[in-house]
């Protein structure tokens, strides 16, 4: 008689296909045809190759046990993407008004738009459909701004709960009187910090029912919505708390210049003096930090969420995500819905290699190949942003997720690059893996994105 493989008890799932995990920015593991033995956590304990002494006795051991689970030929597993910025009230407007500057989108189109979260059944009906499309998109955590309305954020954080993806989610802080309209402002300073800190509260009650997890986050909308005092409370509840926080930093000239006339110092600098840049801290944009800053948030652990799609039309200018990387800050993406119209992590993959290119080249055609050159080797590969997209988004949070590797939680998407209709130029059997690789992140469309799983849950639609 064979003696039962020793930890299988603690199997409840075996998932079996290839897959593709970041090993660093700039390799890639193929996994051909590995198995995933996943626990009642939903954590990855044990992955085994074809090569493993255990592979055929725990392929079969789970077959007979009916735990497993095998993708069909043609379909390819990818770690699920972690979006480090999105603003969820956003959505409604998603696609409008790129056309105008910065302040004057927020103005004319945003806080009117984000002010009607007062009405809960409003922000129900805006959450629900969001973070179903999310999931759909592959996205399997995400970093939510809501707005400054405590009942509308929970809501968010609930409905993310109920839908099995992994929310981080906060209430917008916008107390100063002159930077905010009055129809879109926190009431005072002490009812934006009150409200927090019951919110961070609320979140904590519920976390221990949500497998996936869901996480409160401290958030100063950036600095020109915010009060010293604000600034400096939230910092103390952040250390009290413990928890994440996120905001934007040096994303425009305007901003990074306004920050600079009012503190006489960059963002960074502002954000940690106070207190609000730590290894759980998640800072949007970040176009013009200087070296010391990047230093700063390399010394803190902080992260930048790389939004390459929205810089595209708000940073008037081009991010050298390769130096920060290379400095040793840790980088995700954002779709930074909707000064980034898409929702789709993808695309902000296809966008932030894209950039890059072009931050290399230069743009102006006038010029020598040489003059137009604005600086070297600033390029980055599809390999780094789909690293960035993932692992980097898993560090950047400080959270076992991003990668196929045992310790990690089983977030997934299974792509099939055979769904009808599907522009997945494969025509032949024989293409090399890291080919494949290639077309998955450059091609795939929601289509082809047929299931999606979050802390070894399969996500229902
Ligand atoms: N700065 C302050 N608020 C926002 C916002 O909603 N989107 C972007 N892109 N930048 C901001
Ligand atoms: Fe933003």
């Amino acid at each position: 008689m064979r003696t039962k493989v020793r930890w299988m008890d603690k199997i409840v799932k075996v998932i079996k296909g290839t897959g593709f995990s970041s090993i660093s920015a700039q390799e890639i593991e193929i996994l051909e045809q590995y198995l995933y033995c996943i626990d009642k956590n939903g954590m990855i304990i044990k992955r085994l190759n074809p090569s493993d002494s255990q592979y055929n006795q725990t392929l079969q051991e789970a077959k007979e046990t009916n735990k497993l689970i095998a993708l069909e030929e043609g379909q390819y597993l990818l770690p699920g993407f972690i979006d480090l910025h999105i603003h969820a009230p956003q959505w409604g407007q998603s696609g409008t008004a790129l056309d105008i500057p910065l302040h004057q989108w927020l103005d004319t189109y945003t806080f009117p738009l984000e002010s009607k979260f007062n009405d809960n059944m409003f922000a129900e009906k805006v959450y629900s459909h969001l973070v179903d499309t999310l999931l759909a998109h592959g996205t399997t955590t995400g970093l939510y701004f809501a707005t400054i309305h405590e009942e509308a954020s929970y809501k968010l954080a609930e409905i993310c709960a109920k839908k099995g993806q992994r929310g981080l989610v906060g209430k917008v802080v916008m107390d100063d009187l002159e930077q905010n309209p009055e129809y879109y402002r926190d009431k005072d300073t002490k009812t934006a910090l009150e409200d927090t800190e019951s919110f961070i509260k609320r979140i904590k009650t519920l976390q221990p029912e949500i497998k996936q997890g869901v996480y409160p986050v401290i958030i100063p909308r950036f600095v020109p919505s915010c009060t010293d005092q604000a600034l400096e409370g939230l910092g103390e509840l952040t250390a009290k708390y413990d928890v994440h926080v996120t905001s934007h930093c040096s994303e425009s000239d305007w901003e990074h210049g306004y920050v600079k006339e009012r503190f006489g110092k960059n963002d960074a600098q502002v954000l940690n003096d106070y207190g609000l840049l730590t290894d759980k801290s998640v800072m949007a944009h970040c176009n013009f930090l200087s070296d010391a800053d990047a230093l700063t948030f390399k010394k803190q652990g902080t992260a930048i969420a790389h939004c390459p799609i929205s810089n595209a039309y708000f940073a008037n200018g081009v991010i050298p995500i390769k130096k920060f990387h290379e400095f040793g800050v840790e980088i995700g993406l954002g779709t930074d819905l909707s000064g980034g119209f898409d929702p789709s992590v993808y695309s902000a993959i296809r966008q932030a290699v894209i950039s890059s290119r072009m931050l290399e080249d230069g743009v102006d055609t006038s010029k020598s190949p040489i003059e137009r050159s604005t600086t070297d080797k600033s390029r980055i590969t599809v390999k780094e942003a789909f690293y960035f997209a993932t692992a980097g988004g898993g560090e950047s949070l400080s959270l076992p997720i991003g990668r196929l590797v045992e310790n990690y939680a089983f977030d997934a998407q299974v792509i099939d690059t055979r769904t009808p209709n599907a522009s997945m130029p494969i025509f032949n059997d024989s293409e090399p893996l890291e080919d494949i690789f290639q077309k998955l992140l450059y091609l795939t469309k929601r289509e082809n994105i047929t299931s999606v799983w979050v802390q070894g849950e399969k996500i229902q639609k």
